[in-house]
This record gives C-alpha cells, sequence and structure tokens, in this order.
C-alpha cells in the first residue's frame, strides 16, 4: 500500500502531546495506519506502580483492535522528553514488538523519525523468529 510517511510522522508527533507521564517525563506517540486510510494515534499513559504504565503503540493497537480493526499497514513511532525536540529515534520495547506481531504481518512497516529523517523498518527485521499464535 502506497501512504504518506511524512504525514504518518506527523501524526505520531500529535498524539506526542497526549501523553500521561508524570514519572519519566518522557512523551511518546504512535499512529496506526489502517488499510482504509484510517488512522488510529495512541501516546504513553504511565502508573505510580510504573509496572501498569501502556506504551503509545500499544495504546494505538488497542483502541484500534477495540473498534474491529485488524488491518494493519504501518506504525510511526517518536519520542522524546516533554518540551523537547525530537532528536533521536525511539525504538518500540520489546512488550510492544510482542503486540505488534499478534496483529501484523512480517511486512508490517515501523518508521521511526529522529527528527531529521524516517527510518523504515520491517517487523521481520525487529522482530525475527517471533513467538506467534502460528506455534501454539
Ligand atoms: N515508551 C513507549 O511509550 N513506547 C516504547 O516503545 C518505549 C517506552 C514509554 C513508556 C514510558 O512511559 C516512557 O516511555 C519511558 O519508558
Amino acid at each position: 500500500m502506497k501512504y504518506d510517511k511524512e504525514m504518518l510522522v506527523k501524526r505520531a508527533c500529535d498524539a506526542r502531546l497526549k501523553a500521561y507521564s508524570p514519572y519519566s517525563s518522557f512523551c511518546v506517540g504512535a499512529a496506526l495506519l489502517c488499510s482504509d486510510g484510517e488512522i488510529y494515534e495512541g501516546a504513553n499513559i504511565e502508573n505510580a506502580s510504573y509496572g501498569a504504565t501502556n506504551c503509545a503503540e500499544r495504546t494505538a493497537i488497542f483502541k484500534a483492535v477495540n473498534e474491529g480493526r485488524r488491518d494493519f499497514e504501518a506504525i510511526s513511532i517518536v519520542g522524546a522528553k516533554r518540551g523537547e525536540e525530537i532528536g533521536e529515534i525511539c525504538a518500540p520495547c520489546g512488550i510492544c514488538r510482542q503486540v505488534i506481531a499478534e496483529f501484523c504481518n512480517p511486512d508490517f512497516e515501523i518508521l521511526l523519525y529522529d527528527g531529521k529523517d524516517i527510518k523504515t523498518y520491517t517487523l521481520r527485521e525487529l522482530l525475527p523468529e517471533s513467538f506467534k499464535k502460528e506455534t501454539l
């Protein structure tokens, strides 16, 4: 599917502004693209227990899945401290990679933005030899 990568990164930057991150002050945004062009945004939502924190990627994916969507093409992710410009890529954590693998095929694209360039990875590259439903 052809899509506008700059636009998807911009949506992640918008989503990042909604982060609830009083403990780390690190604000992450994600924008998840569906096959019909619809986009679900997500931000990280922290918790006083720390462990109950939900990452931006999972917020976006869970919102979309809860709306009946599973036809995902790509996700963009950006992260930086609150009030700071994006200066480095924010790669998805291991739990988020595993959640992406539940719903997306190996060609699913993960866009990471360092404030200058967009780097495109496939799920296959970021989570090779994954544990998935076919394994069971
Ligand atoms: N975080 C994300 O939202 N996504 C990631 O893939 C990495 C980490 C959030 C979780 C926490 O609120 C903050 O970044 C610092 O770890």
